[in-house]
C-alpha cells in the first residue's frame, strides 16, 4: 500500500493485532469512521474498506494509506475479527450474520437489529458492559436522535435514577443521506433573498418539489422524522424510547419523543425534560455532566453560551446547557444537548464499540 503522504508507514507491529472490515466505507457515516480511525489510538492490524459494486476499486485514504475499496461479498471477511456496519438496514440485515458466521464480531450503526434481544445496544460510555454478551456475534448501536442525549442523560440516571422522559429531537437533514442534504442546499437556493415566509404556502410554491420530505425543509421546521407508526407516533419516536429503556436498563421508563426535522446539515439537538427519584440541582448537575466522558458542559446563557449545531459541528463530544430545574417539579430536570449526528451519533459510537471488542482480544 502506498501512502498517501509519501512516508513509508511501518506495518511493525500491527501483524498481531486485529483485523478490522468498514462496510459502507464510501457513505455518509463510513467517511467520518475513516476519519475517525485514522486520528484515534491504532488499535487495528489491516484495515479492509468494503461497499458495493458501484465503488469497487476506488481508493479511499485511511491512516494516511490509500487502500481500495472492495464488493461486498462473503469472501471479504475472512481473516476479519471486527466488522463495522455502516451500510443500509436491510443491508446489514442480510450481510452481518455472513461476517458473524466467517468468525467476525460484528458492530452495526443501523436499524436492523436494534431491538433484537439476543443483540446488545450499546453506548459505551453508559453501558460497555453488555457489548460483551452478544449471542449473535452483533453487537449494535442506537439511533442519532437517541445517542446525542443518552450520555448526558446515562450520568444524570447514575445519580438521580430516571423515572421518567420527555425528549423534543431538531434533527438535521445529513441523517437522510446525500438526498437530505441536497434537498436543504437546493431549497435554500431557491428562496435566498426573496421575500418568503409570510404567506400560507408560499415557501412550498418557491421550492417546488420538498424531497424527501413532506414540507419544506428550509424555512421552516417539519414535525415528522422517521415513518408512520401506530396510534399516531413515527418509527423514529418509538426508537427513542425502546433505544433509551434498552440502553439504561430501564424497560419500565415512562418516555415519550416528539420527533422534528430542521434545517441544519449536521449536528441533532434534542431539549430533554427528564424526571428522576430524588430532587436535583443545577449545580449538581453540572457536576456531573462536567465530569462525564464524551459531554462538555456549555451553560452560560445569559453571556451567550449554550450548545447549538452550528458550533458543535465536527465535533466529538456531545455539548449540554441550558440546565434549569423545573420550577414546578424539584426532581425534574430541563436541558438542551447538541451532538454531531454523524461522529457521536454514527461513527464515533461504532470506533467505540469496536476498540471495546479489540481491547477483550488484549486481554485473552
Ligand atoms: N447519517 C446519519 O446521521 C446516521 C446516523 C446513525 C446511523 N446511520 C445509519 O448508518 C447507515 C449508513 O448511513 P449513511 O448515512 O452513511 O448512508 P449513505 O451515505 O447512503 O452510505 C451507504 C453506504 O452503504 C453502502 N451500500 C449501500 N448498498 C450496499 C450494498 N447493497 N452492498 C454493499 N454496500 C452498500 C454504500 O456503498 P456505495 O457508495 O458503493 O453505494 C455506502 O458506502 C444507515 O443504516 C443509517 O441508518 C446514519
Amino acid at each position: 500500500m502506498t501512502p498517501a503522504g509519501g512516508f513509508p508507514r511501518a506495518p511493525i507491529g500491527r501483524a498481531d493485532r486485529p483485523t478490522l472490515a468498514v462496510v459502507g466505507a464510501t457513505g455518509a457515516a463510513g467517511t467520518v469512521l475513516l476519519g475517525l480511525l485514522s486520528e484515534r489510538a491504532d488499535v487495528w492490524g489491516e484495515i479492509r474498506l468494503v461497499a458495493s459494486e458501484r465503488s469497487a476499486g476506488r481508493k479511499l485514504a485511511v491512516r494516511g494509506e490509500e487502500v481500495e475499496v472492495l464488493a461486498l461479498g462473503e469472501e471479504v471477511f475472512d481473516g476479519v475479527d471486527v466488522a463495522m456496519f455502516d451500510v443500509p438496514a436491510e443491508v446489514a440485515a442480510r450481510w452481518a450474520p455472513v461476517a458473524a458466521a466467517r468468525g467476525a464480531v460484528v458492530v452495526d450503526n443501523s436499524g436492523a437489529f436494534r431491538t433484537d434481544p439476543d443483540v446488545p445496544l450499546v453506548v459505551p460510555e453508559v453501558n460497555a458492559h453488555a457489548a460483551r454478551n452478544r449471542p449473535r456475534g452483533i453487537v449494535a448501536g442506537p439511533g442519532c436522535a437517541t445517542l446525542t442525549m443518552i450520555v448526558a442523560l446515562g450520568a444524570l440516571h447514575a445519580e438521580w435514577a430516571l423515572e421518567e422522559l420527555v425528549v423534543s429531537t431538531y434533527q438535521a437533514v445529513s441523517e437522510s443521506g446525500r438526498r437530505g442534504v441536497e434537498a436543504l442546499r437546493g431549497q435554500l437556493a431557491a428562496v435566498a433573498g426573496a421575500e418568503l415566509g409570510v404567506h400560507p404556502g408560499d415557501v412550498r410554491r418557491a421550492v417546488g418539489d420538498t424531497g424527501p420530505y413532506a414540507a419544506p425543509i428550509a424555512l421552516n421546521v417539519v414535525p415528522f422524522s422517521g415513518t408512520p407508526a401506530e396510534d399516531g407516533w413515527t418509527t423514529e419516536e418509538l426508537a427513542v424510547r425502546e433505544e433509551t429503556r434498552r440502553v439504561l436498563g430501564l424497560p419500565g421508563l415512562r418516555a415519550t419523543a416528539t420527533c422534528v426535522r430542521v434545517p441544519v446539515v449536521t449536528t441533532h439537538s434534542v431539549s430533554v425534560h427528564a424526571r428522576f427519584e430524588s430532587e436535583v440541582s443545577v449545580g449538581k448537575a453540572h457536576e456531573i455532566l462536567a465530569n462525564a466522558p464524551g459531554v462538555v458542559v456549555c451553560d452560560d446563557p445569559v453571556a451567550g453560551e449554550f450548545p447549538t449545531p452550528a458550533d458543535a459541528v465536527g465535533t466529538d463530544p456531545v455539548w449540554a446547557g441550558r440546565v434549569r430545574r423545573s420550577p414546578d417539579d424539584p426532581r425534574a430536570l430541563e436541558l438542551f444537548v447538541c451532538g454531531d449526528n454523524l461522529r457521536k451519533g454514527a461513527a464515533l459510537n461504532m470506533a467505540q464499540i469496536g476498540e471495546l471488542v479489540a481491547a477483550e482480544r488484549a486481554e485473552d
